[in-house]
């Protein structure tokens, strides 16, 4: 790949990878075909209270059983990779054991299509379904877990190592751990802190514990990584106070994960001042996490802004809502420019070998007008402005070989249900209807010319 020196302003180099992302609960549906088993997001979108709207992943955008066309409009789109995710309880429905032949056709199949198609598959291999079984044995809060976690990527890399070259452990495994497990807001809808922090350490485990058992099954130019969801942490002003308060909510949010991974230790004083020490921590554990790594994914969509308020009887690390600065249907600052600190950032302090963006993207309240066309400007300018920050990294020397849209498609959106859509393609999920939204032909444009148009 051409170095980024050589590019001119808007160009990208030769061979980046342009893809868009998608997770197996948010799109796939069929969730009890096939001999496919029960997952914690099928047990928790089934409780009543807990996703907007009861909706569900029962169904969702049908993928499972519509992914040619899906597979059509990728090719439409010009991508050039395709990030998804396997249901773990799809492929081996109790969590460990017995494996669902089914359920591991269906990928196989889509992988072949992709790769007749040209498009690169990166598989993720936990996109948050833990199989049921698993969490009524205390999920991530039990040690054992990683170890079926291991043998489950074991079973996916003897099945794909052989046509599949890129590899990501762990989707956000911040996310995972605490609003699964202190927040309550994700499956399993716990709120314990040590319960949390354990969930942390295992997940870890299980990556470190996958990522030797994938090399030994993958071709050897086969490239492993994980994804980390990454949000720069800003002091609300220059002062003191506000400058820990930043460090604090850094060391949570970014370096709970970075740390481990690249340097084989935990920040300190985070887990103590959360509640959730001591960590479950065994011999070799750390080494076992902080194996080399072929590349680290980036999922980017904000910034946060710290400040210590404890002095006004709050708390020590609050989250300062900035007035008067454009949103997203999320409600999260749109901040183009935390792309650029973010990345530029990562390859000073953890010099990744290389890196992906294999998340970004925004939500809107997208409107099909009466043409039938879906005029997405907001998210055209959203995305063209990330480019532009991603650009200007690779000119700065970050090794960034590509970018992955959140999402090819409108789909299930956690604890919002439907309610927001990420699509490049819009869902009508009354007809499951696709049409590519204008910001799905902005991309198409972007891909073809590898320039930011
Ligand atoms: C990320 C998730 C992804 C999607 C986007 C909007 O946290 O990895 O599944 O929900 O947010």
């Amino acid at each position: 790949m051409a170095s980024g020196e050589a590019i001119g302003p808007k160009n990208f180099p030769a061979g980046f990878l342009w893809g868009a992302a998608t997770a197996s609960y948010q799109i796939e549906g069929a969730w009890n075909e096939d001999g496919k088993g029960e997952g914690i997001w099928d047990r928790f979108a089934h409780t009543p209270g807990k996703i907007q709207n009861g909706d569900t992943g029962d169904l969702s955008c049908d993928h499972y059983h519509r992914w040619q066309q899906d597979l059509r409009l990728m090719q439409e789109l010009g991508l050039k990779a395709y990030r998804f995710s396997i249901s773990w309880p799809r492929v081996i429905p109790q969590g460990s054991g017995q494996v669902n032949g089914k359920g591991l056709d269906f990928y196989d199949r889509l992988v072949d299509g992709l790769l007749e198609a040209g498009i690169a598959p990166f598989i993720t291999l936990y996109h948050w379904d833990l199989p049921q079984a698993l969490q009524a044995k205390g999920g991530w809060t039990a040690r054992d877990t990683a170890y079926a976690f291991a043998e489950y990527a074991d079973v996916m890399a003897k099945r794909l190592g052989d046509r599949v070259d890129n590899w990501i452990t762990f989707n956000e495994p911040w996310v995972a751990a605490f609003l699964g497990h202190l927040y309550g807001e994700h499956a399993p809808g716990l709120k314990e802190p040590k319960a949390a922090f354990a969930a942390a350490h295992h997940q870890l485990l299980a990556h470190g514990l996958a990522v030797p058992a994938l090399r030994a099954r993958c071709k050897s130019q086969a490239q492993i990584g994980i994804t980390l969801d990454l949000t720069p942490a800003e002091p609300a002003t220059t002062s003191e106070a506000d400058n820990e308060a930043a460090l604090r909510a850094d060391k949570f949010k970014n370096r709970w994960f970075l740390d481990p991974i690249y340097r084989g230790t935990y920040p300190e004083g985070v887990a103590e001042r959360l509640g959730g020490a001591p960590l479950p921590i065994q011999a070799n554990d750390l080494q076992l996490i902080s194996a080399p790594l072929d590349f680290l994914g980036v999922n980017y969509y904000s910034r946060t802004i710290a400040r210590d308020d404890s002095a006004r009887g709050g708390s020590d690390t609050a989250h300062l809502r900035l007035e008067k600065v454009e949103r997203t249907e999320m409600g999260w600052e749109i901040y183009p420019a935390g792309l650029y600190d973010l990345l530029t950032r990562l390859h000073h302090d953890y010099k990744p070998n290389r890196l992906y963006i294999t998340e970004n993207g925004a939500a809107f309240a997208d409107q099909v007008d009466s043409d039938g066309e879906i005029d997405d400007s907001r998210r055209v300018a959203f995305l063209r402005d990330h480019f532009s920050a991603a650009q200007q990294a690779i000119r700065a020397g970050v090794p960034l070989e590509g970018y992955f849209v959140w999402s090819l498609l409108d789909n299930f959106e956690w604890a919002w249900g439907f309610s927001k859509r990420f699509g490049l393609i819009y869902l009508d999920y009354k007809t499951l209807q696709r049409t590519i939204k204008r910001s799905g032909y902005f991309y198409k444009a972007v891909i073809a010319a590898n320039a930011i148009e």
